[in-house]
């Protein structure tokens, strides 16, 4: 018997008796739910404890007042509102407060508007910006009502008391590949931050969620035809896509497919249309309202290849199935954000950035903040 032999034997034993001596190690508690016909093995189980984490961390806040819908319009009453001006005077001033509530709790008003109370001065790009997702979160709870029902969202959904949401997504090319043939990895092969952390084809969501790549890689018959053209690569990218909608909704592959044919539509559970009409929502806000934006924020507000942030899934579900557990805020503010207000596209694109008036961190503590939040939910 060689050492490594009798090293083995050793290691084995001492395992075997850690497993049978050893102290409690059951599974963590898991909330298992039936979500297919009884006897289609469709269970989707999650972490007791993550879940407990999960309620924590999306909460809703209550409406600051609630607002009194006569009166004077704010159009007529202020100098420079041109989304919001069909509001009352008492509903524009409980929807300033609410932002302020889900953008910048900390800063207050003056993380949009100059501390000298010129609100109507157009300075800042946070004020600049939000103009602009305000038209945006309209077009999602009137555009997209496939996907968001009646239930719709608000800026909390997606900012939860952040300036920027929690869950973003950027060009990812790093790191640099190496020079020559032998550096050349196609854009995978490293673990990739939006991905699953997997070696799969790391700008995946850039494939579907900016650009329209086809998702349907699935062949209908058991050997090649010729007839579906798919390469691996394209499968690795699909598989890469699903990979990120059931991280962001906290959701195996079964709350939306039965695995015996994962392309079977009739087969499929219906969270398989909504989560159809999410993709496409989110490939629309982000080229129709995320990428225009991109000259008005500074630079340290941009991902590494100096592209806007963009929407995932998780930017609104946050790790759950349906965002904020169903609960409807957009209720409480219909007027501001249910329907678009034909008001054209506000004057952005010839804003500049000023330096001085970039009031949050760099994007190295931006991105170290990320890491903290998931290591945070994973140890919680
Ligand atoms: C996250 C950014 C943001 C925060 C925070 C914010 N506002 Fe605003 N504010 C805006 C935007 C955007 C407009 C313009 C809306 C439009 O054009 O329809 C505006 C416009 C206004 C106006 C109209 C000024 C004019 O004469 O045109 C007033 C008044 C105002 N805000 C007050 C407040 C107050 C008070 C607070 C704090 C409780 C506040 N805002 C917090 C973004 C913000
Ligand atoms: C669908 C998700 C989504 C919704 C809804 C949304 N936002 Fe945003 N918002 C984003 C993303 C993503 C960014 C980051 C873009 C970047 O930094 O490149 C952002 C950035 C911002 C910023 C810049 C903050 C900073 O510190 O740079 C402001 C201000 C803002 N949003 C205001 C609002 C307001 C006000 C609303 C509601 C009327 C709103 N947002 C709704 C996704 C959203
Ligand atoms: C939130 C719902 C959802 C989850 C979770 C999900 N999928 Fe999908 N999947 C879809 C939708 C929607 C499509 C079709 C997209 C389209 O055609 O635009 C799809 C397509 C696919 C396809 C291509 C089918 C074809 O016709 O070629 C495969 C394979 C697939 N998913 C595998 C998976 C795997 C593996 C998982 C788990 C890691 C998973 N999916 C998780 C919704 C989901
Ligand atoms: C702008 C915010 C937003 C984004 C981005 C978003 N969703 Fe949703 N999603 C919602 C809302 C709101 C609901 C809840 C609708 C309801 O409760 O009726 C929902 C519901 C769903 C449901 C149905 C859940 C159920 O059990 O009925 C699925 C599945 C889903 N989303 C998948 C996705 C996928 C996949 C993506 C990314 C491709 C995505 N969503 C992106 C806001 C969003």
């Amino acid at each position: 018997m060689s050492y490594w032999t009798i090293f083995g034997v050793a290691g084995a034993a001492v395992l075997g008796a850690a497993l049978v001596f050893g102290p409690d190690w059951d599974l963590p508690p898991a909330d298992t739910e039936q979500v297919g016909y009884r006897g289609t093995g469709m269970f989707v189980s999650r972490d007791h404890e993550k879940q407990v984490a999960l309620r924590e961390a999306n909460q809703v806040p209550e409406a600051p007042w609630e607002a009194d819908p006569e009166g004077d319009r704010a159009g007529e009453i202020y100098e420079n509102v041109q989304v919001l001006g069909h509001l009352s005077d008492d509903q524009f001033n409980q929807f300033m407060a609410a932002i302020t509530e889900w953008i910048s709790p900390e800063e207050g008003c003056t993380y949009c508007h100059s501390e000298d109370g010129n609100f109507a001065w157009d300075g800042m790009y946070t004020k600049v910006v939000s103009r602009r997702m305000i038209q945006m979160t309209q077009a999602i709870n009137e555009d997209w009502q496939a996907h968001v029902g009646n239930v719709g969202v608000t800026c909390y959904t997606c900012h939860k008391g952040n300036h920027i949401p929690q869950n973003v997504w950027w060009l990812d090319d790093d790191p640099e590949p190496a020079g020559g043939a032998l550096g050349y990895r196609a854009g995978q092969n490293v673990v990739g931050e939006f991905v699953g952390r997997t070696s799969m084809p790391q700008n995946a969501l850039a494939d579907y969620l900016l650009n329209d790549m086809e998702i349907r890689v699935h062949s209908d018959t058991a050997l090649p035809t010729g007839v579906n053209t798919a390469t691996t690569k394209e499968t690795e990218s699909t598989w890469a896509l699903m990979m990120h909608m059931s991280e962001s909704l906290g959701a195996n592959c079964l709350t939306c497919h039965n695995s015996r044919a994962f392309n079977s539509w009739d087969e499929s559970p219906p969270q398989r249309v909504t989560a159809w009409h999410g993709i496409r929502m989110a490939r629309d806000i982000n080229n129709d309202y995320m990428v225009g934006l991109t000259p008005v924020f500074p630079e340290n507000r941009l991902g590494p290849e100096g592209d806007v942030l963009k929407v995932g899934c998780a930017t609104c579900h946050n790790g759950v199935q349906k965002p904020l557990y169903g609960v409807s805020m957009l209720q409480d503010y219909v007027d501001a954000l249910a329907e678009k207000t034909d008001t054209g596209v506000p004057d952005f694109e010839s804003f500049v950035p000023n330096e001085t008036e970039v009031l949050a961190p760099a994007r190295s503590s931006r991105l170290e903040s990320f890491g903290q939040k998931e290591t945070e939910v994973a140890a919680q």
